[in-house]
């Protein structure tokens, strides 16, 4: 049976950067309160004109290009988005096309908000593994600045725009050794855009933004991200101490030093954005990872843990050889 080895990585962030400062003058906030409680310091924002598919597609032709493969190689594209450009098509076929891939690959979108990286990192691995696929696109693609209330200072502060991809090959060598993802809609309400397609958008259009119960949510991703972590751990009968980086979902920096510290692991060894990124759902990880793979950091051989947790609740981890 084949392993899916990550065979290149890119990532791509909206030129458009708001600051702490910025956000002062639009609603009743400080610098010093965002970064005392989030570690956030910046983030980047899409232009009027920027669509999810756009970011996507810039992440996507840097890994392709770092994997050294032909766009036509790809045969399957799977991309975490909770922000799509539009109901349907899905922004992986939107995508396909804006590549050029003609060779009719399956191309889908898989919607599991901050945990949607893991989840289609996941859904790849399984076909890899099957024999289903050789060559996959896995992109992390997210526009939130267009689900955020920009006049409620609980979530208006936390979130920005990107994408990040990677390109999966088959292969002998081991790769990613294991995903585990889990859901738990019973906390739905906790985290969500509560309108949408079906339910239709209610008059009050407040209603089609992100809301957040946020130090429940802190709460539960603490204790989640920990257990997914040691189950990852269990079930590739690893010691803590032989991770080489921790990738994590950037929301919050306390969230990720609480993951950090019950992993022993100082914070040399964790791989943070989020001052520059803030949380970019989806996109987090995938950028977080281009970041520390582009700047030598993380090496050929080394073990990665990845983990994510979003709305849903949904969350996971995989723990990958680079
Ligand atoms: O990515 C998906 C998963 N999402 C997350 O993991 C996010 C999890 N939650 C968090 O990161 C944190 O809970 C937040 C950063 C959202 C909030 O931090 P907190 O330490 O949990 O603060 P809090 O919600 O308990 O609010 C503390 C105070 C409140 O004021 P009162 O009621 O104590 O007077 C808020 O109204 O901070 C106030 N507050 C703000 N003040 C200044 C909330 N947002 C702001 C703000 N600026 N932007």
């Amino acid at each position: 049976m084949k392993h899916a080895r990550i065979i290149g990585t890119g990532s791509y962030l909206p030129e458009k950067v708001l600051e702490n400062s910025d956000l002062e003058k639009m609603v009743d906030t400080t610098d010093q309160w965002i970064r005392e409680r989030t570690g956030i310091e910046r983030r980047h924002i899409a232009a009027d004109s920027e669509t999810t598919c756009d970011l996507a597609e810039k992440a996507a032709r840097n890994a392709i290009d770092a994997a050294g493969i032909n766009s036509n190689d790809i045969d399957l594209i799977v991309v975490a988005t909770t922000t799509a450009d539009c109901v349907f098509p899905s922004v992986a076929c939107l995508l396909q096309h804006r590549l050029k891939i003609t060779n009719a690959c399956p191309a889908f979108d898989v919607q599991a908000v901050c945990a949607g990286f893991v989840y289609a990192l996941g859904v790849a691995n399984t076909y890899i593994r099957a024999g289903s696929a050789t060559n996959v696109l896995v992109v992390g693609a997210e526009t939130f600045s267009r689900i955020l209330n920009w006049e409620d200072r609980n979530t208006c502060v936390l979130f920005g725009d990107g994408a990040g991809a990677v390109v999966l090959q088959a292969s002998d060598a081991p790769g990613i050794h294991s995903t585990h993802l889990h859901a738990d809609g019973s906390y739905s309400e906790l985290l969500h855009v509560p309108e949408g397609i079906s339910r239709g958008y209610a008059e009050m259009q407040q209603q089609a933004y992100v809301q957040m119960r946020g130090s429940e949510v802190f709460r539960m991703a603490v204790s989640k991200l920990a257990e997914v972590a040691d189950e990852a751990l269990i079930a590739n009968n690893l010691d803590k101490t032989e991770i080489d980086w921790l990738v994590p979902h950037q929301a919050n920096l306390r969230i990720i030093k609480a993951t950090a510290r019950k992993l022993s692991m100082t914070l040399d060894k964790v791989v943070v954005t989020v001052q520059d990124h803030g949380n970019t759902s989806a996109a987090s990880i995938p950028l977080a990872l281009d970041v520390a793979v582009r700047d030598g950091r993380i090496k050929t051989g080394e073990k990665l843990l990845l983990e994510g947790f979003g709305g849903g609740f949904t969350w996971g981890a995989a723990l990958i050889t680079f």
